[in-house]
């Protein structure tokens, strides 16, 4: 006898298609909102963070680092840093994408007034950079005494032990912006003065930084850039439930907005203990998981998730269903969470979102998670094939790949992920480390699947997230059916066997 049988097979995206409903004709993809809420809000009010686009990038080492966060936040989503490191470290890189501004650069080349023309031809020459701030100090925050660019010496003339400050543009003489000025507002100095770049200070006139004419074109076309109120890119970062009370502090004062508690399974009384830490002591943003049924939801939520991430052993890099044999079809999960969820929501008036996180293979499985209950998905391999993500480019044969390991991994050993209270390491892996097929750049690849997820909520009738949750007609596809929806019964061309 067992204690509970599920009797209906676990599902997963592959087995499912979305049936149209109407669409209206001023529904069509630029009529289509994809803000979505993060954090948990009350019936009638707004959510306190919410992503630009249902997107987030995974915890793990080989998706999340800095980079990866600022590129995804410019496009309207979200990274999590993964945690699995140091906290300094960690900390370190959540602190760069709160410090990052689009289109404002920490100066890379600064000298004092008493260096000469040859100190800066050498530095011109390591660095390539047109333009040397000159600084009391020489570092890109000392006091600002003037620029020096190739306008203000001819080689040939001048003697090459010339101190600066006899050549230097000086401070009195430069046109400069205050800290706290906007992109836009920097960039019409620039063009009303018709200079190259526009050097920002403080109070105490400390350079913080330099604002570049070539630099603006690249950064304004991003209307949906995921910001807080003092124009950073939103970051989150992933949390352990054993290091807590030490790592937690550090991200808040690094800046993070917004935290993930990171484990395989999250119904467990560790996850618990560190959501009412966390909630009794910081004014942050929490979300926990991960789970695939309606008991481990409630308890998560009772304790004080902000949001919920559901997937176990889904993701592409995973062996955990392998190795322990538990798990759920993540579509099973995801539409019993959503049930739960809106139990919950129709009995206490409060809105939890949920984080679809694992097994998105086609950008379709986006929407149809989507259609299914999820707020915003959560990707690992997606992202791990892209320039920004943090590991090697490789060619192998003819093709480009990039590594991607799973947290399980011997090679990431973050056993804190997998941690079932017994000693401290990794016993056994529960996750590969494996190549995905290089696909270029985060941007791009985006704005592809952006354009189809559009494409697909139209055909649904569906103009926000919101409307396709309440809309969508989903059905279950039989293995003919799969068969008859690819291309069938014809020859292909080689031009046509490649991509998504
Ligand atoms: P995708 O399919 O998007 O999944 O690559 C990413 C998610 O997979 C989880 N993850 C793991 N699960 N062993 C596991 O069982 C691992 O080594 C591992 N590494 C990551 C995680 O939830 C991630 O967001």
């Amino acid at each position: 006898m067992v204690a509970f049988y599920y009797s209906e097979p676990s599902r997963t995206f592959n087995e499912f298609l979305l049936i149209p409903n109407l669409t209206e004709k001023n529904c069509t993809p630029k009529d289509v909102d994809l803000k979505t809420p993060i954090s948990k809000f009350k019936k009638g009010e707004q959510p306190d963070l919410s992503l630009n686009i249902p997107f987030s990038s995974a915890v793990m080492q080989s998706v999340s680092d800095s980079t990866m966060a600022i590129a995804l936040a410019r496009c309207g989503g979200i990274s999590f840093i993964y945690g699995s490191q140091s906290v300094a470290d960690q900390a370190a890189m959540v602190r760069k994408v709160k410090e990052y501004k689009a289109g404002f650069v920490v100066s890379r080349s600064n000298l004092t007034p008493q260096h000469t023309l040859k100190d800066v031809l050498d530095l011109r020459k390591k660095t390539g950079h047109s333009t040397v701030a000159i600084t009391d100090n020489g570092t890109p925050n000392g006091k600002l005494f003037g620029i020096v660019t190739s306008r203000d010496y001819r080689v040939s003339r001048d003697s090459l032990d010339k101190k600066i400050s006899e050549f230097m543009t000086p401070f009195s003489s430069l046109v400069y912006g205050k800290s706290g000025i906007t992109l836009s507002e920097a960039n019409d100095i620039i063009w009303e003065h018709k200079l190259n770049c526009l050097p920002i200070v403080d109070g105490a006139t400390n350079l913080q930084y330099l604002v570049f004419r070539k630099d603006y074109d690249a950064h304004k076309g991003n209307p949906s850039a995921l910001l807080d109120d003092n124009k950073s890119y939103i970051v989150g970062a992933g949390i352990n439930t054993r290091d807590y009370k030490e790592r937690v502090p550090a991200l808040i004062n690094a800046g993070v907005d917004v935290l993930v508690i990171d484990a395989s399974d999250g119904y467990t009384e560790w996850q618990s203990e560190t959501l009412k830490y966390v909630k009794s002591n910081f004014d942050v943003k929490i979300g926990a998981g991960n789970i695939v049924d309606r008991e481990g939801f409630l308890y998560l939520v009772e304790s004080g998730a902000d949001f919920v991430k559901v997937g176990i052993g889904g993701g592409s890099i995973c062996i955990t269903r392998e190795q322990k044999g538990i798990g759920r079809g993540q579509a099973s999960a995801l539409i019993e969470v959503n049930e739960a969820r809106e139990k919950y929501f129709q009995e206490t008036g409060i809105y939890i979102p949920i984080c679809s996180d694992g097994g998105i293979v086609h950008d379709y499985h986006i929407t149809l998670a989507l259609a299914m209950g999820a707020d915003f998905v959560m990707m690992g391999r997606y992202f791990a094939r892209f320039d920004e993500s943090p590991t090697k480019k490789l060619k192998i044969g003819n093709n480009f790949v990039k590594e991607i390991w799973g947290e399980g991994s011997n090679r990431a050993r973050n056993w804190q992920r997998y941690d079932t209270g017994g000693k401290e390491g990794l016993v056994f892996e529960e996750g590969v480390d494996s190549y995905v097929p290089y696909a270029g750049s985060l941007k791009e690849n985006l704005d592809k699947s952006i354009g189809k997820i559009k494409s697909t909520m139209t055909n649904c009738g569906a103009r926000s997230i919101e409307d396709l949750q309440k809309n969508a007609r989903i059905t279950l596809v039989s293995a003919t059916s799969l068969v008859e929806g690819g291309a069938h019964d014809v020859i292909m061309k080689e031009s046509s066997l490649s991509g998504e």
